[in-house]
C-alpha cells in the first residue's frame, strides 16, 4: 500500500481535470490526478476529437466567460506546435423563436450587442448564399460571429497531459477509481484499488461520473446522461467549407431537430464534415448504461437534415462517434462550480465542477478550479455557477 501526502488530489483525468492539475503545477502544489480509466479514454465527456468554441450566449455572463477564456487558450497554444483552435467563426441560425439548451438567437444578439462584440446578422437567403445551406424557411435568421472556432480537443487534452507529465509536482495515476473518501481531521484519505493517499484538498471533476464520486461524500446531483451521437459525412465537393454552426428549430415529435456541425479540418477525417444531433431520443438514467453505439434514429434524422439543407456532402455517414455528458436540471446554466455542501466535513477544501458543456472553457476552468481549491477563492466571478445550495442534494 502506498501512502503519500498531497496538497491537492484531482479526481478525474479528463480535459478539465488535467487543466486543473496543470495550473496547480504552475503554483507548485503537490498534485495527484486519479483517473478511473486510462488517460485519453473515450468513456467520458472528453471523448471525440473536436468541439466548438463560441462567444454567442443568451446570458451576458457566459459571453464574458467565453472572452475570459481566450487568454488561457492563447497561453496553452504557446505550449504546443499543434494548432488548438481553428478560427472559422460561429454561425447560429434557424427559427428565432426557438429556445434550446444552447440558447436563443435573439437573446444572444442582445448580449453580444450589450458587450460590443462584433457579429453580423443574416437573412435566410444570405445564409444559403454565404454558407452552402439550402431550402431554409424564409423566417430563419442567423448571426455570424467571427471569433468562433473548431477546437482540436484531442490535441488540447494531449497537450495538457504532456505538460502534467513533464511537471515534477504532478503525479498521474490511471485505472484508479476512487472507492472511499474519508475525512481525517483537516485532511482526506482517498482509497483506490492501488493505494491510500492523504491530501489537504480535493478537486472533484469526473465528468458524467460525478455522482459515483460525490455519493462517497453523501451528496448527489440530479442529472440525466446524454450519449451524444456524432457522424462524419464525406465531402462530394472537395472545396466546400463550413464554419462551426448550430441550427435552432422546433422539435418534431421524437426528432429534437437541432443540429450542429464543423468545418473540415486536417486533424480529423480531413475529407469529411462532422455533423451531429444536439438531442438524444432516450436520455440515460446511469452513465454506466451507455453504449459506444450511436442511436441509429438520431443519425437518420441528421442524414435527413443534411439531405434537405446542406450541399457538397454525402448524406450517409461513414464514421460515427459518441460522447457521454451529464446534464443537470439547472435552467440555462448547466455549469455547476462550487464547494461541497456544509454538512460534508472540511467542505471548504473540496471543490466540485459538474455538468454542462464546458470543453470551450477547458484551460480557463483549470485556472478557476486551481484557484478555488488552493486559495478558496478566484478573481473570476463564478456566482452564476455557484449553485450547490440548490443542486447538491443530501443522500
Ligand atoms: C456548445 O457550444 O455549447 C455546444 C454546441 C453543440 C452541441 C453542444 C454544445
Amino acid at each position: 500500500m502506498i501512502t503519500e501526502n498531497y496538497d491537492v488530489i484531482v479526481i478525474g483525468g479528463g480535459a478539465i481535470g488535467l487543466a486543473t492539475a496543470y495550473h496547480l503545477g504552475k503554483k507548485n502544489a503537490k498534485t495527484l490526478v486519479l483517473e478511473q480509466f486510462t488517460f485519453l479514454n473515450q468513456s467520458g465527456s472528453s471523448a471525440g476529437v473536436s468541439r466548438q468554441f463560441r462567444i454567442p450566449y443568451p446570458d451576458e455572463y457566459m459571453v464574458k466567460m467565453a472572452l475570459e477564456a481566450i487568454p488561457y487558450w492563447d497561453e496553452l497554444q504557446k505550449e504546443t506546435d499543434v494548432q488548438l483552435l481553428d478560427k472559422v467563426g460561429t454561425l447560429w441560425f434557424g427559427d428565432p423563436e426557438v429556445r434550446s439548451t444552447e440558447g436563443n438567437i435573439a437573446d444572444a444578439e442582445k448580449s453580444l450587442k450589450a458587450l460590443g462584440i462584433p457579429y453580423s446578422t443574416l437573412t435566410s437567403k444570405e445564409i444559403e448564399e454565404q454558407f452552402h445551406f439550402r431550402n431554409l424557411p424564409d423566417n430563419y435568421t442567423g448571426l455570424f460571429q467571427p471569433g468562433g472556432a473548431s477546437i482540436n480537443f484531442k490535441a488540447t487534452i494531449e497537450t495538457l497531459l504532456n505538460l502534467c507529465q513533464k511537471d515534477d509536482t504532478i503525479q498521474l495515476e490511471e485505472n484508479s477509481p476512487v472507492l472511499k473518501i474519508t475525512p481525517k481531521g483537516k485532511l482526506f484519505e482517498i482509497t483506490t484499488p492501488h493505494g491510500t493517499y492523504i491530501t489537504k484538498k480535493l478537486a472533484i471533476i469526473p465528468g458524467p461520473y460525478i455522482n459515483s464520486v460525490i455519493n462517497l461524500l453523501d451528496f448527489k446531483i440530479e442529472a440525466t446522461y446524454w450519449n451524444m451521437a456524432s457522424a462524419y459525412f464525406r465531402k462530394t465537393d472537395p472545396n466546400i467549407q463550413y464554419p462551426t454552426w448550430f441550427v435552432f428549430q422546433n422539435r418534431i415529435e421524437q426528432n429534437g431537430n437541432q443540429f450542429y456541425g464543423f468545418p473540415s479540418v486536417d486533424w480529423d477525417h480531413p475529407e469529411y464534415i462532422r455533423v451531429a444531433p444536439d438531442f438524444v431520443i432516450t436520455p440515460l438514467e446511469e452513465p454506466n448504461d451507455r453504449t459506444f453505439i450511436p442511436n441509429p434514429q438520431e443519425l437518420q434524422y441528421t442524414s435527413d437534415w443534411i439531405n434537405d439543407h446542406m450541399t457538397g456532402l454525402n448524406t450517409q455517414p461513414e464514421y460515427t462517434s459518441t460522447c457521454l455528458i451529464a446534464l443537470s436540471t439547472i435552467q440555462d446554466k448547466e455549469l455547476l462550480i462550487d464547494f461541497a455542501p456544509p454538512y460534508v466535513p472540511n467542505h471548504k477544501n473540496i471543490v466540485v465542477y459538474a455538468t454542462g458543456w464546458a470543453a470551450k472553457f477547458t484551460p480557463f476552468l483549470g485556472k478557476i478550479m486551481s484557484d478555488l481549491v488552493l486559495d478558496g477563492k478566484t478573481d473570476f466571478d463564478i456566482s452564476p455557477f455557484k449553485l450547490g445550495h440548490k443542486y447538491f442534494l443530501a443522500l
